[in-house]
């Protein structure tokens, strides 16, 4: 090959690798990081078991594989236990029955915002600037969603978190296994921070949270009722477009600056109780 086409042929390499999702290389030769990360794992098996509650310690630490049921039984043992938002944070953080923590992800991203906000917004899970800050929607789309937040007012009145909480490797969906097994620390962030209202951002966050299979653009500014899975607590919820598919289609911005609207006309309404509605 002559120099020109070794450096064409490194270039389409490196183009296939960057659309594949990889974003750096650190060494000359592959490296199984799942095979580490299941090692990493058993390790801490035992330091997890003895951390948590004495009924969710008997359950065996386990990735939620094709059978999600142990460590759903965990994730709702650790995420009752938890008194307060720092401890559900410190309970996501040493749960390791969600798969994701294992595929590269350098921590888990669980929320911001006010921790008694009267609007959570649920976005679909961290990617790459969450991952390595440590919070949620702090990257490009973040950026976008607090400029649309601010100019609704509402910037002050949120709580922001994921439906899962470390990053899908290259960005990928999550499956809805994964929603699953991080659904009970969801419910419970909901139940600590007590919203009025849930904006969900996107249709991965939509479909798994209203357990729809819906497309995102029928359900978008639509009021859906969210119900716990236990308990009586039920809250309106407003999926809405993910502000990075706004960045990618900028003419669907007018669409969600209407959901904002709709979001921010019922949130001034005069607060009632439970039993009354929103
Ligand atoms: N997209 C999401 O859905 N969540 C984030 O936290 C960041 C980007």
């Amino acid at each position: 090959m002559t120099p020109n086409a070794d450096i064409r042929a490194a270039e389409s390499l490196l183009a296939f690798w960057a659309d594949a999702g990889v974003e750096a290389s650190y060494a000359d030769a592959p490296i199984d990081r799942m095979a580490e990360g299941l090692a990493q794992l058993s390790a801490r098996r035992a330091a997890v078991s003895a951390a948590i509650a004495p009924s969710a310690a008997r359950v065996p630490v386990k990735p939620a594989g094709p059978d999600i049921s142990q460590a759903l039984a965990q994730a709702r043992a650790l995420a009752a236990a938890a008194p307060d938002l720092e401890a559900l944070a410190a309970a996501i953080a040493g749960f390791d029955g969600c798969a994701l923590k294992f595929e590269g992800a350098s921590q888990s991203v669980f929320s911001r915002g006010r921790p008694d906000a009267p609007l959570m917004i649920i976005g679909e899970g961290p990617g790459g600037d969450e991952d390595r800050q440590g919070e949620p929607f702090v990257g490009r789309a973040g950026k976008l969603l607090d400029r649309m937040l601010t100019a609704a007012g509402l910037q002050d009145q949120v709580f922001i978190t994921n439906t899962v909480f470390w990053r899908p490797p290259g960005n990928r969906t999550p499956t809805p296994a994964e929603q699953a097994v991080c659904a009970p620390f969801l419910h419970r962030a909901i139940q600590l921070v007590g919203p009025r209202m849930l904006l969900l951002a996107g249709a991965a966050a939509a479909k798994s949270v209203l357990r729809s299979s819906e497309g995102i653009l029928a359900m978008r500014g639509r009021w859906f009722d969210w119900k716990a899975e236990e308990g009586d607590l039920e809250l309106p919820a407003l999926p809405t477009l993910h502000p990075a598919f706004l960045l990618r289609q900028p003419a669907a911005k007018k669409k969600a600056w209407a959901d904002m609207l709709m979001l921010s006309e019922r949130l001034s309404r005069p607060h009632r109780s439970p039993e009354e509605g929103a």
